[in-house]
């Protein structure tokens, strides 16, 4: 099965966990808004692949950790367009959670997500479950403090901003959770998999500036130029639109040099390729020479 499809099954199958019996209307919904369809899914899609390359001897458990991943991902989303943080009116084209619904409801969606995400990896304990305890470990590890997207979107409250932890704790956690959680699924080593994760990463976090900077709303399906806006530090402000696009191509070339030896590395290879050519924003004829 597609990864596509394989991570749409296990999401879809979380969240129907979530909806059952006599649970509120509106936050169930709410849910599966802030879910589905989702967005590129590109972090269970790395999941997958690290899992793959690694052999995934127990796709129940690559399965359950590429669903949480993707939770706590549409968790962060929607409390980040909250008024309290960004203030976004859309998200994946369609109206923030907020919008649609209500601020209380957005915040325990957001909520419901994280906790949500935790209880699928626990309930995959029973196909291996010192694997499913490493899972929960390594997740929890890059969604909260000192490490995780909680210290990522902590930083942004803070007079003096350091970039480097802001950026790595803010977009790198959950890639690096992505190719830890990809090895654990298939009972490799995570730590061989941390660096390929974090550059992955990193190189997001350029494209995403740039998407910001070059990028018109109806193009990106959410507001643009919001870097600016809330005067955040960006890699185009740093390094001009030109000088970001060399320094994401740099960043790429070392995520694919790093990753570990596996059965499946010319494949996992190649996958980057294709995730990179991807996250590159398509410039508009005025960026281009
Ligand atoms: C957006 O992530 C948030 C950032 C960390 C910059 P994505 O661009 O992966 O969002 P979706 O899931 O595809 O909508
Ligand atoms: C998204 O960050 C939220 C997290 C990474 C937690 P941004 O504010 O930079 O991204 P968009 O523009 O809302 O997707
Ligand atoms: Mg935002």
């Amino acid at each position: 099965m597609p990864h596509s499809r394989r991570i749409d099954a296990a999401v879809t199958r979380a969240l129907q966990g979530a909806q059952g019996g006599a649970a509120p209307k509106q936050l169930s919904e709410a849910l599966a808004y802030a879910c589905l369809p989702g967005g590129a899914r590109i972090r269970p899609t790395i999941l997958l692949a690290v899992a793959a390359a690694c052999g995934d001897d127990r796709p129940v458990l690559s399965d359950a950790a590429a669903a949480a991943l993707e939770l706590i991902h549409c968790a962060s989303l929607v409390h980040d367009d909250l008024p309290c943080f960004d203030d976004a009116d859309l998200r994946r084209g369609k109206p923030s959670v907020h919008r649609a619904y209500s601020e209380p409801l957005a915040v325990l969606t957001g909520d419901s997500l994280i906790i949500l995400a935790f209880e699928v990896l626990g309930q995959a304990a029973g196909a291996d479950a010192a694997r499913a305890a490493q899972l929960i470990l390594s997740l929890a590890r890059r969604t909260g403090m000192p490490h995780g997207i909680c210290a990522g979107q902590g930083w942004e409250s803070e007079a003096e901003v350091d970039l480097a932890a802001y950026h790595r704790s803010k977009t790198g956690a959950l890639f690096i959770a992505a190719t830890e959680m990809g090895a654990i699924s298939a009972g490799h080593e995570a730590e061989p998999w941390r660096d390929l994760g974090a550059l992955i990463g990193e190189a997001f976090q350029v494209a995403d500036d740039l998407r910001d900077a070059v990028l018109d709303e109806q193009t990106l399906g959410k507001p643009v130029g919001q870097d600016d806006l809330h005067g955040r530090p960006n890699a185009v402000a740093a390094y001009g639109v030109d000088g970001a696009v060399a320094r994401l191509k740099d960043i790429l070339a070392g995520a694919i040099a790093s990753i570990p030896s596996c059965p499946g590395e010319a494949q996992l290879a190649e996958m980057v390729r294709l995730q990179a050519q991807a996250i590159m924003p398509k410039m508009p004829a005025r960026y281009r020479a």
